[in-house]
């Protein structure tokens, strides 16, 4: 049986949940949150999920969270909306099984400190005519790991940072939980 974690804050792991709810072999495992009030422990906890929350001390200069996912048999990483770096040990143990999405056509507007509104801010700021996001497998560098999907939604002059926000929204939660999907049913 095939398993999968989100790690996030919110709106993407909901909808990755709610769709692989009734999948016989698929599974949200477990729920893995830096910040102890994080609004998507509480959809885990509706849903129940378990939860870890993690701390940089121990992610960084242990790896326990590996003998944790060993614990749920977790097969499958997924990155949604977080934004600390993976450090290396994590990255090896789940090479071509973890996966990020990122609101924006990388390798344009990738990279530590583009992340959020900051990444459609610099879009519009640019005067792009498109965005879009990208769905990559994780290294050990921001935004840089191999592509698996993009999908792109034009950018029109009336356009706020806001609305391109919402329009990527939108794509994430239509193409994330599909993509994943794919990937764990190759
Ligand atoms: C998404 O826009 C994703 O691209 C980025 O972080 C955001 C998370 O949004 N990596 P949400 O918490 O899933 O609503």
């Amino acid at each position: 049986m095939k398993h999968h974690i989100a790690t996030g804050t919110g709106s993407n792991a909901k909808k990755i949940t709610e769709h692989f709810k009734h999948n016989q072999n698929i599974n949200v495992s477990l729920i893995v949150s830096n910040k102890a009030d994080a609004p998507v422990l509480d959809m885990a906890r509706a849903n129940g999920i378990p939860v870890l929350v993690i701390n940089r001390q121990d992610f960084y200069q242990t790896e326990d969270i590996l003998k944790i996912f060993n614990k749920y048999s977790i097969d499958f990483v997924v990155l949604a909306g977080f934004l600390w770096l993976v450090p290396t040990y994590l990255v090896r143990a789940f090479e071509g099984r973890m996966v990020n999405v990122h609101p924006a056509l990388l390798p344009k507007y990738g990279g530590k400190g583009m992340y959020g509104m900051r990444v459609h801010e610099a879009v519009k700021k640019a005067g792009e005519t498109e965005t879009g996001i990208t769905i990559h497998f994780v290294n050990e560098h921001y935004d840089e790991g191999d592509v698996v999907f993009q999908a792109s939604c034009p950018v029109r002059p009336e356009d706020t940072p806001e609305n391109i926000a919402q329009n990527i929204h939108k794509l994430e939660h239509r193409h994330f939980p599909e993509v994943i999907e794919r990937l764990l049913s190759n």
